[in-house]
């Protein structure tokens, strides 16, 4: 019967196997941002009038989201001083003089301005730290100036409260939240690689999953929780609106025509998903559709050869079980 080759502990099983990044591998990565921290401490002891004033793990290896496929350590770096750049081109410029100030053992060839971010590489092993700098004016919250990702413009966050938005989700359904997040994200990453064009940030799974824990889906057994999330893209359209009432009333979220709204959980002038176009939204929409239909499929197969191919529909060829 259904699902007798592939059920939530087969998942689990390929999550533990393919998808996640191996936990010695987070602590690794953990220290190797830590040590940096430190040394900018250390640093700060000695000169506190210095503009650089803490470094911050943030992303995926913060909030236990990460992959195995991860290619850099994302920290970010807080810039406040009267002479630090308003222009993110400057500001990145500004920011690698000062990380090379701090840490007179790296040479300046290893402290490198990206496009919008400054790699520091470590020589030997362990991976590059990607240091994203936000301009901060002392917030007690750490909200600041954000350069984003994907097109080098401010945005105002708090990245601590998106760490706190995230923990509370974590916990209340145990190791299931991050798995879960994990498992969509391996998705939306091969159809990338399938199809040009297609688009979906990291954080706004997170965001789609966190607001499915609000309304009390189950994280418990992957297939229907995965099941819950492409259900909810397909009836959405990815056209609602998706805001939560942690840090501010929903109510004060300004009106916006941007058609995928997934409104930053720590400031509600912030539409996390403001550069995704129409198109976009229905091509998120399309993928959502067939894997929500291959699952369907998979839970109904009767042989293990159809069930294992409906499953590599949604995962690809390296789903085996
Ligand atoms: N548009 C945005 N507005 C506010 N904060 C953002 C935005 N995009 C990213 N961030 C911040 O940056 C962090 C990392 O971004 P993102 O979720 O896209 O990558 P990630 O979690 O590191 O995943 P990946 O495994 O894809 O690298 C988020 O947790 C959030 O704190
Ligand atoms: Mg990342």
């Amino acid at each position: 019967m259904s699902r007798q080759h592939v059920d939530h502990r087969e998942i689990a099983a390929f999550a533990q196997d393919r998808v996640n990044l191996p936990s010695d591998k987070a602590k690794e990565y953990r220290a190797q941002a830590k040590r940096l921290r430190d040394k900018l401490e250390g640093y700060l002891r000695d000169h506190p009038d210095f503009s650089l004033k803490k470094m911050l793990l943030s992303g995926s290896l913060a909030k236990g989201t990460a992959l195995r496929t991860l290619n850099d350590i994302d920290v970010a770096c807080y810039v406040s001083g009267a002479d630090a750049p308003e222009d993110t081109q400057a500001l990145l410029d500004y920011l690698a003089e000062k990380l090379r100030k701090a840490f007179p053992n790296f040479s300046p060839d290893q402290v490198q301005p990206q496009t919008y971010c400054v790699t520091v590489s470590f020589r030997g092993t362990g991976l590059d730290v990607d240091v994203v700098p936000i301009l901060y004016d002392g917030d007690p919250n750490w909200y600041g100036n954000l350069v984003s990702q994907e097109d080098g413009s401010f945005l105002r966050t708090s990245i601590p409260r998106h760490l706190e938005f995230a923990s509370v989700r974590k916990k209340r359904h145990d190791k299931d939240y991050a798995q879960v997040v994990r498992l969509a994200k391996f998705w939306a990453r091969r159809m990338k690689s399938e199809q040009d064009g297609f688009r979906f940030k990291s954080f706004m799974i997170e965001m789609i999953m966190s607001k499915l824990s609000d309304d009390g889906v189950d994280f418990s057994d992957y297939p229907d929780a995965l099941q819950a999330f492409f259900t909810y893209i397909a009836n959405s359209d990815m056209r609602e609106r998706i805001v939560f009432s942690d840090y501010y009333a929903p109510s004060s979220v300004p009106s916006t025509s941007d058609p995928i709204q997934i409104i930053d959980p720590v400031n509600q002038e912030n539409n996390v998903a403001r550069l995704y176009d129409s198109g976009q939204a229905d091509a998120i929409v399309e993928a959502a559709l067939d894997a929500g239909d291959a699952i369907d499929s998979a839970l109904r197969a009767p042989t293990k050869q159809e069930t294992v191919a409906y499953w590599q529909k949604v995962f690809g060829p390296q789903f085996q079980v």
